[in-house]
């Protein structure tokens, strides 16, 4: 029988595309969400790429009667758990929800998972952690800085949780995977980041902007010290992301991992600047984009880009698609939303 994999969070963006690759190597999936960030039509779009029934449960995970009853009637192999809220931005509007949010729903699993035996855990966790670093590229060793927001110091605490949870209960088997950035869209163009209102986030605007939806693109800053003055990010494409989980679960149920709780960092190595993605867009869409370069944002670090060796050597993973595909991906999903 195929092992069966919770996935919190899974009708988001990142969820999604792992829900397919899930599906795609033999996983029997249920996914839990509160739609609080996203849509039901991502489960469909999960189902009419995989051509698969997908087991969805509407649920707040902070819920923990209604999770109780999640794990009593079904037996799940892993986790994975995406879901949290993620805007940062508006994490430091209400800091309160965010941590409501994104604690309760870790402890809530991390209890359960005691309970009824499930010790599988792949989680979420982000670049965000390691601030502005000291030497790059970011090693997992790499110390972490003080959180430039309410956002990022949930991940850090989560990452906490997850440590000591780990050190006093050998049962738990858990991972976390701090992605760098994740772009693009499945190739499709069936599921793809759904912004709700303004995208904070630097590829939904530029697509947007092409769609004419937003006037104009402002690009943070020009007088960085990096070789054109924008800030760099390690892009990295969505799907080599989800692929990234399915070998975390691998891992975990092949009982190939070394300690009962690792990390690695998820992203290409390679560093882009905000004017060689806007460069790319416009090159491999055939497009031209309204922008305008304004004062840096607060809060936004000068660059950090990861090394991926661990993930390379332990993992077996390594980014396979590059900024042009992740660019036209973007594009074709928002021209479908279009
Ligand atoms: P997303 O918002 O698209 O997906 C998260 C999903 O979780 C949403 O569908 C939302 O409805 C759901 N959710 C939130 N709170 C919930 C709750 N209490 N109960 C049930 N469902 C709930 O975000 P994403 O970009 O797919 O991110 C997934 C994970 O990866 C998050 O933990 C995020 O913090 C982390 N992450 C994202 C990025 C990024 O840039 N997208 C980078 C690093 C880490
Ligand atoms: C990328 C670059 C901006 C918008 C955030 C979170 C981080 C992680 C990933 C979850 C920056 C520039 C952006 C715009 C711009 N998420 N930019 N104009 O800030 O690297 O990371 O998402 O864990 O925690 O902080 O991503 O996409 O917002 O910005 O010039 O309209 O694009 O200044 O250099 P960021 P981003």
């Amino acid at each position: 029988m195929a092992n069966k994999i919770l996935v919190t969070g899974g009708a988001g963006y990142i969820g999604s595309h792992t829900a397919v690759e899930l599906i795609n190597s033999g996983y029997e999936i249920t996914i839990v969400d509160d739609l609080s960030n996203s849509k039901e039509s991502a489960i469909a779009g999960i189902e009419k790429i995989t051509g698969q029934k997908v087991e969805f449960v509407k649920l707040d995970l902070r819920d923990y009667d209604a999770l109780k009853e999640l794990f009593a009637n079904n037996k799940f192999d892993a986790i994975i758990h995406f879901a949290a809220s993620k805007a940062v931005g508006e994490s430091m509007q209400i800091p309160l929800h965010y941590y409501r949010n994104n604690i309760q729903c870790l402890l809530n699993l991390l209890e359960l998972m005691d309970e009824y035996n499930v010790p599988n855990m792949a989680f979420s966790s982000s670049c965000t952690v390691y601030g502005q670093p000291d030497q790059l590229p970011v090693t997992e060793q790499t110390p972490f800085k003080p959180a430039e927001s309410t956002y990022g110091n949930t991940k850090k605490i989560n990452e906490d949780i997850l440590r000591d949870a780990a050190r006093s209960n050998e049962k738990y088997q858990l991972i976390a995977l701090r992605y760098f950035n994740p772009v693009g869209a499945h190739e499709t163009a069936e599921i793809g980041e759904l912004p709700l209102g303004v995208p904070n986030n630097l590829i939904p605007f530029v697509t947007q902007t092409a769609a004419g939806i937003r006037e104009q693109l402002s690009i943070f800053g020009d007088d960085y010290g990096t070789p054109d003055g924008t800030a760099v990010r390690d892009y990295i494409h969505v799907v080599d992301l989800a692929k990234a989980h399915v070998i975390a679960v691998d891992r975990l149920l092949g009982k190939k991992n070394k300690a009962n709780y690792e990390f690695f960092n998820l992203g290409t190595g390679k560093g882009s600047s905000v004017l060689e993605v806007v460069n790319t867009f416009e090159r491999v869409n055939d497009l031209k984009l309204n922008y305008k370069i304004v004062d840096r944002r607060a809060g936004d670090v000068e660059q950090t880009y990861a090394d991926t060796t661990l993930a390379n050597e332990e993992l077996g993973w390594k980014a396979e698609l590059g900024l042009d595909e992740m660019m036209k991906s973007a594009w074709a999903w928002q021209q479908k939303l279009n």
